[in-house]
């Protein structure tokens, strides 16, 4: 490739550094925060990348337009984070016919074609519902436990999955979801969605939220209601970050399902893999864990995020 006006070479010039588009959700979460840390801290200059990083607030027609923008840049590599499952395939089949490689990393795209990307580096989402299910109708079944659920985001991969996964868990058991509504994976939609449920319903003895944000938003909402979280409305939330294990450490919620953040590293050797022509998984599922109060306490200190 020529290098570009000005003497510095093209974005996917052949000069050893592999220059990578990269195109996040947003930053709606402690979460993905630590998400894009892992991603900017591994995809450095030393490590043989020119990483170029966008945040799309959220919205799919930014990802669509940084893409096409990556697209247009001509980057070795492209990888995203969908926002939500669908719609890709016109943007994907771009990237393809400009025969640039594309990694998916933490949520996946609901595409008929496989070939339209290299691999999908992330979390099985339906587990990680199953396992916060299964900790609730072990530990609740026979009681006619009431629950209320905090949505991810609609149309996204994690609420679809955990939703699924949670119901299949409790199917059979006397554990019931009386309300259920979005709460977009932020603190402040999970606090306001919280207050109304707890407006309209007086028999909560559960929250299941998507994520620890939305669960640190429903602790909120439920002290001002003059309420303890954690013994008079139980929580049980999702992703194990910083905020969230302290909350479960203090008491204020009971039961976490991580969801391991880190992906910088396997995206970082995936996509030399591909830029190598090596054969790469298609799937590389990262492993989570779960933490009660007492291993919340344990595991704390030693937290990386
Ligand atoms: O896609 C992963 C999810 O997105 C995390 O669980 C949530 O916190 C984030 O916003």
């Amino acid at each position: 490739n020529e290098p570009a006006a000005g003497g510095e070479p093209a974005a996917g010039a052949d000069d050893g550094v592999i220059t990578l588009g990269f195109s996040q959700v947003g930053a709606e979460s402690g979460w993905r925060a630590a998400n894009t840390k892992s991603i900017q801290d591994t995809l450095t200059a030393e490590n043989g990348f020119d990483l170029k990083f966008s945040d799309a607030q959220q919205k799919q027609e930014n990802q669509i337009q940084a893409i096409r923008s990556y697209i247009t840049q001509g980057v070795d590599v492209i990888a995203f984070s969908p926002v939500v499952e669908t719609g890709w395939d016109a943007v994907l089949q771009e990237a393809k016919a400009a025969g640039i490689p594309v990694i998916l990393t933490d949520r996946a795209v609901d595409a008929e074609d496989e070939t339209l990307y290299e691999s999908f580096i992330g979390s099985d989402f339906v587990k990680e519902g199953e396992t916060a299910g299964q900790w609730v109708a072990e530990n609740f079944d026979g009681e006619g436990l009431k629950v209320v659920e905090l949505q991810g985001t609609t149309g996204s991969a994690p609420a679809i999955d955990r939703k699924e996964g949670f119901e299949s868990a409790i199917e059979g058991s006397d554990v019931e979801i009386i309300d259920s509504q979005t709460g977009n994976f932020t603190r402040a939609e999970g606090k306001t969605v919280m207050e109304g449920f707890l407006n309209k319903h007086d028999d909560i003895d559960l929250v299941f939220a998507h994520n620890d944000d939305m669960g640190l938003g429903a602790i909120e909402a439920i002290e001002a209601a003059g309420l303890v979280p954690g013994k008079d409305i139980q929580i049980v939330t999702i992703d194990a970050v910083k905020d969230g294990m302290q909350a479960l450490a203090d008491g204020k919620i009971n039961y976490i399902v991580e969801c391991n953040p880190l992906l910088g590293p396997d995206l970082a050797e995936i996509a030399k893999a591909v830029i190598a022509g090596e054969e790469v998984e298609k799937r590389i599922v990262v492993k989570d864990e779960a933490f009660d109060q007492a291993a919340a306490k344990e595991a704390l200190p030693t937290r990386e995020y």
